[in-house]
Order: structure tokens, then C-alpha cells, then sequence
């Protein structure tokens, strides 16, 4: 069983000032994936149909005054929505390259506590994989127990290690728009190199929020829940599903260049 991301920047126009669908990326993505041979779980990001909202109206953040809480209850709901209709266009995809996709809402079935995911059930998601569907969930806003902040983000990758968890996934892929975890942002340096395998022993210099639109934690996040699953014994790797071939390749079993993480 695999459990595969779909990063949000990789589906979305994650700079664009409104939400955006890559549509080139998004179909070469699907029809990339179409080619899995094993039971496959999809988690994809928000890109810009999540973070901005997301950071517009603070979710997660603590509330102090009834205005707030109209302000956040507004924008949970916005958030929600917005995810839902990229998730619509993310299965309708993927449907159209003829995976059995089913889109399925984590906010309806997830509650967090301190935006670490408390409740959850399971069940449903083993249920439409072993009936042979591929569940697609994505990164999204929802409820949490902790009654000064009410609600929160989870992201997908928080999803992966949960799921990966709990459906005892054997292959954790991640998509991201770098070839995996470098020894600096590769985007602004060109003598940053690529680490090939990552563990809780490797030093990082990575800053907690290198992308400034990425509510999440941007890479950082990504390794602190991906250390986490290591540390069960389920390794993971993050590739560049903006090369050609990377993600068929890494879906049907063959090695792709990316960082592993175990
Ligand atoms: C974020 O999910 C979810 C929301 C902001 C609603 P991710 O953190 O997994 O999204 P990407 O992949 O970074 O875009």
C-alpha cells in the first residue's frame, strides 16, 4: 500500500493572488500517477486555494474577542470550500486518467488538538482502498479541541504520516517542486546540494518558514512529520514531481533521484 502527496505547488499557482489550477501540471501529474501498481492513498496541498485564506484569517491562531471568532469561523468556512473545489479538480483529474478516485473530506472526519490530528477515523479510507478506490484527502481546515484557537490547519503531509501510520503504508512518496531536501535553498543557491538520505542524526540549516505564503512550515514541517514516521520504521521520499517521469517512475516501483528519509 502507498501513500503518495501531491504538493500544492506543484498542482497550483502557489504565487498566483488568487486560487489558481496548474492545469498543465495537473494533467501530466494524473496521468503520471495512473501508472501505480499497488493499493495507493493520494494526499494533495492547498497551494494557493489554501494558504492564502488560511493566513488571511489566521486559523489556528489564538481568539480573544467574539469579532475574531466571526472572523475565523468566516474564514474556516472559506478555507474549507476552497480546498473541497480543489480537491473536485484534483479527482475529476485524476478520474479522467482512469483511476477509481474518490475525493473524501478530512475536516468532515478529523478534529485536531492543537492542530495535531486527535480524532480520526480510519476506517473509512481502509474501507474504499481495500474495495479498490483510491482515496484522495488533502490538507485542510478544521475543528480543534483547544477552545482559545477553535480551529486549525492540517497539511497534508500531516495526513501522510498519520495515514501512513495507520494503514501501515510500505512506500511514502512525496512530490515537491526542489529534488528533495538540500543543504540550502536551492532556489536561491546554486551551490546547494541535494541530501541524499536524511535522518534524525543529519544537520539541517533549514529555516522554519522559508516561504513566507506557506502556512505550514514549508520544508522544515515537511521533515519534522516525516523524521516522526521514520522513527516507526516507515521511510518516506521526496522527489520532483515537476521533472518528467519522476512521479511514474516512483508509482511503479522504480528509483527515482530524491531524498530519503529514514
Ligand atoms: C495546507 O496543506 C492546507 C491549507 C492551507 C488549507 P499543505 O501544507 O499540505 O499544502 P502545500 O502542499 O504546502 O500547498
Amino acid at each position: 500500500m502507498m501513500i503518495v502527496k501531491l504538493g500544492g505547488s506543484a498542482l497550483t499557482i502557489k504565487d498566483a493572488n488568487e486560487p489558481t489550477v496548474d492545469e498543465t501540471n495537473l494533467n501530466r501529474i494524473a496521468e503520471e500517477v495512473s501508472n501505480y501498481n499497488d493499493d495507493m492513498v493520494i494526499v494533495h496541498g492547498a497551494g494557493s486555494f489554501g494558504h492564502i485564506l488560511a493566513k488571511k484569517y489566521g486559523i489556528g491562531g489564538k481568539i480573544t474577542n467574539a469579532q475574531e471568532n466571526l472572523f475565523k469561523i468566516e474564514g474556516l468556512s472559506l478555507t474549507q470550500s476552497s480546498m473541497q473545489l480543489l480537491n473536485y479538480y484534483v479527482v475529476s483529474k485524476l478520474q479522467e486518467k482512469g483511476i477509481p478516485a474518490i475525493g473524501i473530506k478530512p475536516s468532515s472526519f478529523i478534529i485536531t488538538e492543537n492542530q495535531r490530528i486527535t480524532v480520526c477515523d480510519t476506517n473509512i479510507v481502509k474501507r474504499y482502498v481495500n474495495e479498490g478506490f483510491v482515496p484522495v484527502l488533502y490538507g485542510d481546515a478544521v475543528l480543534d479541541l483547544n477552545k482559545d484557537i477553535k480551529f486549525a490547519i492540517i497539511s497534508g503531509d500531516q495526513l501522510i504520516t498519520y495515514f501512513a501510520k495507520a494503514l501501515k503504508a510500505d512506500k511514502v512518496i512525496l512530490s515537491s517542486d526542489v529534488d528533495g531536501i538540500f543543504t540550502d535553498n536551492p532556489k536561491t543557491n546554486p551551490d546547494a546540494k541535494l541530501i541524499e538520505v536524511v535522518t534524525k542524526d543529519t544537520q539541517l540549516t533549514l529555516t522554519e518558514n522559508e516561504n513566507q505564503a506557506d502556512v505550514t512550515g514549508g520544508m522544515a514541517g515537511k521533515i519534522r512529520e516525516l523524521l516522526e514516521l521514520a522513527d516507526e520504521g516507515i521511510e518516506s521520499m521526496i522527489i520532483n514531481a515537476e521533472k518528467e517521469g519522476n512521479l511514474k517512475s516512483a508509482v511503479s516501483g522504480k528509483e527515482v533521484k530524491g531524498t530519503i528519509i529514514k
